[in-house]
């Protein structure tokens, strides 16, 4: 197949990119490198079945040349805000960035006639929620990350449905690994090499959210790709488990090697627009015949590891 991957630069898109051209498919990738790294293509250049695209999507005109020029079958649609504090900072960042990009992949789409879109959602859409989140319970999210998001999945159920697109709708966990350049591991050791004196963390430590090595994610998102065939595919991927902040605050002053006290800046978010705690029901996945080797601790113990040794 010949595959356009959005945000392959980025944390989890580069690991896609590898796995993807591992079985032999053609991997077109476009980033625009504000979050995405060069180096995590480093493998992915030497293969002839790769080209990259430094491109924004908000650029439509271009965007629409290269779908013009390339005969993509599927796009897994990756490239977002993931900075999502600076998204409650700026109310156009995700609008643009979240929003934008998946609608003008979408218009492409249309265009060019290719049928088949695979997308990175989120936890995010639902808002803090009592429940064991279901695919189909009510998503009301608290970010504009989240609400961007969301928007995206609901013009990909239209456009689905008008112009006869497949669509795989995923809604990931926290994902954790090497590569990051973001989130809560990442931030807890640029605190720890600015301050190792003290370590301070966002909130009362008690958020607690399921985690996943990105490895897992990345199988996750191909066994879902391969073999649910609706029409419109929407699964909430993730371990049964959840790890608290303040379990990860521990496991990142181990790996550090430093006996730092923890100091809790207090309140139960970590930031306006953060979602304190949520856990999803993988019931769908686990019937289609998936689930995680490693539970959400495991994952953040493995993360924490490969993390601090390859930085
Ligand atoms: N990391 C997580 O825990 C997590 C959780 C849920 C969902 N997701 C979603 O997974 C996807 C990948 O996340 P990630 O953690 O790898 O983030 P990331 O920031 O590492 O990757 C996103 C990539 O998109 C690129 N990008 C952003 N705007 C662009 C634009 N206008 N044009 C071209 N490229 C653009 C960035 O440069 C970056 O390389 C995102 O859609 C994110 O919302 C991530």
């Amino acid at each position: 197949m010949k595959i356009l991957v959005t945000g392959g630069a980025g944390f989890i898109g580069s690991h896609l990119v590898d796995r993807l051209l591992e079985r032999n498919n053609r991997v077109v990738c476009v980033d625009n490198f504000i979050l995405g790294r060069r180096e995590h293509l480093k493998d992915a250049m030497e293969n002839p079945n790769f080209s990259l695209h430094e491109l924004d999507l908000l650029e439509l005109d271009k965007l629409d040349e290269l779908f013009d020029q390339e005969n993509f079958d599927a796009v897994f649609h990756l490239a977002a805000n993931s900075d999502i504090r600076a998204g409650t900072e700026s109310t156009e960042r995700d609008l643009k960035l979240t929003f934008m990009t998946s609608y003008h992949v979408l218009e492409c789409m249309q265009r060019y006639d290719v049928k088949k879109i695979l997308f990175a959602s989120t936890g995010a859409i639902f808002g803090d929620r009592e429940e064991r989140l279901k695919e189909e319970s009510v998503a009301l999210p608290e970010s504009l990350y989240g609400a961007s998001k969301l928007a995206s999945e609901a013009f990909i159920y239209a456009f689905s449905g008008l112009y006869d697109i497949q669509a795989w709708i995923c809604r990931f966990p926290n994902v954790v690994g090497d590569r990051s350049t973001h989130g809560i591991i990442f931030d807890l050791l640029e605190k720890l090499d600015g301050d190792p004196a003290n370590l301070e963390v966002l909130g009362d430590g008690k958020q607690s959210k399921p985690y996943m090595y990105v490895h897992e994610l990345i199988q996750a998102l191909l066994y879902i790709f391969e073999n649910a065939d609706e029409k419109i595919n929407v699964f909430n991927i993730g371990p049964s488990d959840q790890t608290s902040v303040a379990e990860i605050a521990q496991l990142v002053l181990e790996g550090y090697g430093a006996k730092q006290e923890i100091m809790y800046t207090g309140g139960t978010q970590g930031w306006k627009g953060d979602v304190p705690r949520y856990e999803y029901d993988t019931q769908k996945l686990q019937k289609l015949g998936w689930g995680p080797p490693t539970t959400s601790f495991e994952a953040v113990r493995l993360a924490v590891r490969k993390v601090i040794e390859t930085r």
